[in-house]
Formats: C-alpha cells, sequence, structure tokens
C-alpha cells in the first residue's frame, strides 16, 4: 500500500481508504519486484548520479520482461542533486497540471511525491519508492515533487498519444512546502 498523505498530515492508514482515494482518482499503483528484475546499470547510474544513453538502454533491456506490455514508448529519466538545471525542472513538475496522455512511471532508485487534487477539491500526496509502477490518467489534476534527496531514477512509458506535455491549471496547492 502506497504512503498516501492528506492535507492535515494525516497518514492513511485504512487500506480500504487507501484503495478509496486510489479509484476515485482512476490512478494504477502496482509494486514490481525489481530485485528479480535487477538492472544491472543502475547502480553506476546512481554512484556516479549520471545517466548516459547507452546505460538507460541497457537499463530497459534489463527490465524489458517486467515492464507492462502495450505502450508505444519507453524511456529513463534520472534526477539528482547535482543535476544542471535541477530547481527549474522541478518547478516545472510542482505546479498542477493535467496531461493528454496517460503519466505512467516505474520507481528504480530514489522517491517521488505526487500530488492529487481529488474530485471534491481535497487534496493528497503519495509516495513513490523503488519497485511502485504508478499510472497517472489522462486528465487528472496533479503535480510532483522531489524528497530532500533530491534524487529520482524512473522509467517513463508513453502510451500511443506522443503529446503529454504538462497543460498547467493552476489550482493553489495546499500542503505546506
Ligand atoms: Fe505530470
Amino acid at each position: 500500500m502506497p504512503t498516501i498523505i492528506h492535507l492535515d498530515g494525516r497518514r492513511v492508514q485504512d487500506p480500504a481508504e487507501a484503495a478509496a482515494i486510489i479509484q476515485s482518482l482512476g490512478l494504477t499503483v502496482a509494486g514490481l519486484d525489481l530485485a528479480a528484475a535487477a538492472p544491472t546499470e543502475l547502480e553506476p547510474v546512481l554512484r556516479r548520479q549520471r545517466l548516459d544513453n547507452w546505460r538507460a538502454e541497457a537499463i530497459l533491456a534489463d527490465l524489458a520482461n517486467a515492464l507492462p506490455p502495450g505502450y508505444a514508448g519507453r524511456d529513463v529519466v534520472a534526477l539528482f542533486p547535482d543535476t544542471d538545471g535541477l530547481d527549474s525542472i522541478l518547478a516545472a513538475f510542482h505546479r498542477t497540471h493535467v496531461h493528454d496522455d496517460d503519466e505512467i512511471r516505474l520507481i528504480l532508485a530514489g522517491e517521488g511525491v505526487f500530488g492529487f487534487v481529488l474530485p471534491d477539491g481535497d487534496q493528497v500526496e503519495i509516495t513513490v519508492v523503488p519497485g511502485d509502477l504508478v499510472g497517472v490518467p489522462a486528465g487528472a489534476e496533479h503535480w510532483f515533487r522531489l524528497t530532500e534527496s533530491r534524487t529520482v531514477v524512473a522509467v517513463r512509458l508513453f502510451g500511443t498519444n506522443p503529446d503529454w506535455r504538462a497543460r498547467y491549471t493552476d489550482t493553489p496547492i495546499r500542503f505546506p512546502h
């Protein structure tokens, strides 16, 4: 069960409440056994805090059998504290927005936080950690931020619509950060 936090800081403990929130968002959340897939090129990426294209290809090749089928494209994104332009990259994510395509991420390392505006206007944040496969449906109002580690490595899966640019809604984020 992913970690879900309410605006008042309360962590959802009840699996039924967590399931209801996930369902109301149309979210998919699954756990993958990363240890079984063990992408061999991940460790050098983490050690050097740098992702080369060929390492990304090797990571995707190692994960080929673990990733869900049926997606038109995939790549690997890696953000570290010393990534060039990290603050401006994060600023673009940390605004409420929607996409015309599903946003699907498999977290390989580090962690991140997806925030959501619920249908009733309430807001929640969901922390994603290695092994979490998250699908944010097209049109779901959300944001994304990193935690204090400022580190995440994730596979991005793309559907048939190649245009998943953020369309900002700029609903105020009510979490205190
Ligand atoms: Fe997004």
